[in-house]
């Protein structure tokens, strides 16, 4: 701790300040003392100001932005969630590059309310695990890690934010199954990365984006089992320029869904299994939804998983919207049941009904190099609507072949419009 006050009334101060940090930590605090170095985060402390003295026990403890400085306990019992949010606020409120360090450990918490905008720059150090609280009643919002209107944000470490959804998917009563919160939510942050960390076992999505620009997601690895409920990987929507790379999924629902308003998203080297699969969609099932565009998928494997590569929307669609400029390319498909799918048609649940006309455009897809095995003969389904066909689909080297032995490989092709080059000859439905 770099603190030097050379007059007694600021040694007084920070004597003063030390006590209440102590009380509100509930432990020792002049242990502290000296061993905050920790540097270029927002540990650093600038100085023992009046003002310093007046603020709550994360920043009066020296800036730290170390959670167990801040009072939170690894211990994986103790709630920390007042002591994770105060390290936030005081790394969020200083100028310059900070860091918010989560120590080795299990830290339990409710929900973080992560709010920008920040002074200067915040990066989560995620060294130790986050368990999301199984009490719902603490959750207000949808969200247990909330980070909203933060520009330049950095999550990364090689820890686990486990949302400890085994003990809540069982919901019986339907008020609480609706209001599950999603673990990772990031909305209005403009240049975001997040890398490295794991998620697990979340209540709901893993991961939220939403209102986001300029966002990479990097070597993350989400996983829940197969049959829960709603825990898909990573949602995004009304969001542009999202990357997501050497990623690995499995979950119980899609491992990406690229919803409304998301335009130039590049997806490589994702692994996906269990799960839905990569989707776009679903779309059309709300008011007011966004054109998306610009959508590239290369370079994936998926194993196991219900769907491949899907485009899915509604058919008696709440909103009139465009789905344009989708590139699926070099998708490795092992035992997936619908490896290629256009679903116009798309009503999970009975929660729709199947009578409207589509007001959801989809034109010029590709599915290229697209190869492996299917779990069911149906290898591509192109299943668009009547009165607003599918336009400019294209499948180039689309050779996905049955695996079982009591039927073959075959494709479904309704009200779509495009070519196919270089496919299986059972595929070359266009
Ligand atoms: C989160 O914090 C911000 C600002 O500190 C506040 O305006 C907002 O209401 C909080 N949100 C929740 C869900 O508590
Ligand atoms: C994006 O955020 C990172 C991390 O804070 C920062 O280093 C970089 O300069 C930012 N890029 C832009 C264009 O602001
Ligand atoms: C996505 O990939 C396309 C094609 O390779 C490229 O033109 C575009 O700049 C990429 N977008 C982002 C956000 O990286
Ligand atoms: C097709 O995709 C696979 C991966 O799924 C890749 O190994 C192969 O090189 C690709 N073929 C071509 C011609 O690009
Ligand atoms: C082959 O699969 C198709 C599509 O799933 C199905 O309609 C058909 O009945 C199957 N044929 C046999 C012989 O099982």
């Amino acid at each position: 701790m770099a603190l030097s006050s050379n007059t007694p009334s600021l040694r007084v101060l920070f004597f003063l300040a030390m006590v209440v940090y102590a009380a509100h930590a509930g432990k020792a605090a002049p242990k502290e003392k000296g061993k905050e170095k920790s540097g270029g985060s927002a540990a650093a402390p600038e100085a023992a100001s009046p003002e310093a003295a007046s603020l709550e026990g994360a920043t009066v403890s020296g800036g730290s932005s170390d959670i167990s400085k801040a009072g939170a306990k690894g211990d994986g019992k103790m709630d920390s969630t007042k002591a994770v949010n105060e390290a936030w606020a005081a790394a969020c409120g200083k100028d310059g590059a900070q860091t918010l360090t989560i120590p080795k450990g299990d830290y339990l918490t409710g929900p973080l309310n992560f709010t920008g905008p920040c002074k200067g720059s915040v990066t989560i150090q995620l060294d130790g695990n986050l368990l999301g609280s199984t009490d719902l009643g603490q959750y207000k919002s949808n969200s247990w890690i909330q980070i909203e209107h933060v520009d330049n944000l950095v999550i990364t470490g090689k820890g686990t934010l486990d949302g400890q959804g085994k003990q809540v998917w069982k919901c019986d009563k339907k008020y609480y199954c609706k209001i599950l919160p999603n673990s990772l939510v990031l909305s209005y942050v403009n240049n975001g990365t997040v890398s490295g960390i794991t998620l697990l076992n979340s209540k709901f999505f893993h991961m939220n984006v939403f209102q986001c620009k300029d966002i990479t997601i990097k070597d993350v690895t989400i996983t829940a089992p197969g049959d829960s409920p709603n825990t898909d990987g990573i949602h995004m929507g009304d969001s542009s320029k999202v990357t997501i790379t050497g990623t690995t999924i499995g979950t119980g629902d899609d491992c990406i869904s690229i919803g409304p308003g998301s335009t130039g998203i590049n997806i490589t080297g994702v692994t996906c299994g269990p799960g839905h699969g990569i989707s776009v969609g679903s779309l059309g099932r709300y008011k007011d939804e966004k054109d998306v565009t610009n959508i590239n998928v290369k370079d994936c494997t998926l194993t196991k998983t219900s769907n491949g590569v899907r485009i899915k929307s509604y058919e008696d669609a709440a909103s009139t919207l465009t789905a344009s400029k989708i590139h699926y390319e070099n998708i490795a498909m092992d035992d997936v049941a619908n490896p290629v799918i256009i679903d116009m048609k798309y009503c999970p649940n009975k929660i729709c009904t199947s009578k409207g006309a589509s007001k959801v455009t989809i034109k010029d897809v590709t599915f290229k190099n697209i190869t492996g095995t299917s779990s069911t003969p149906e290898a591509v389904s192109l299943l668009c609507s009547d009165k607003l066909p599918c336009s400019g689909v294209t499948l180039d080297g689309v050779k996905v072949e049955f695996k079982g032995t009591n039927n073959k490989t075959m494709a479904v092709c309704n009200n779509a419009k495009g070519t196919a080059t270089g496919c299986l000859k059972e595929l070359a439905c266009l």
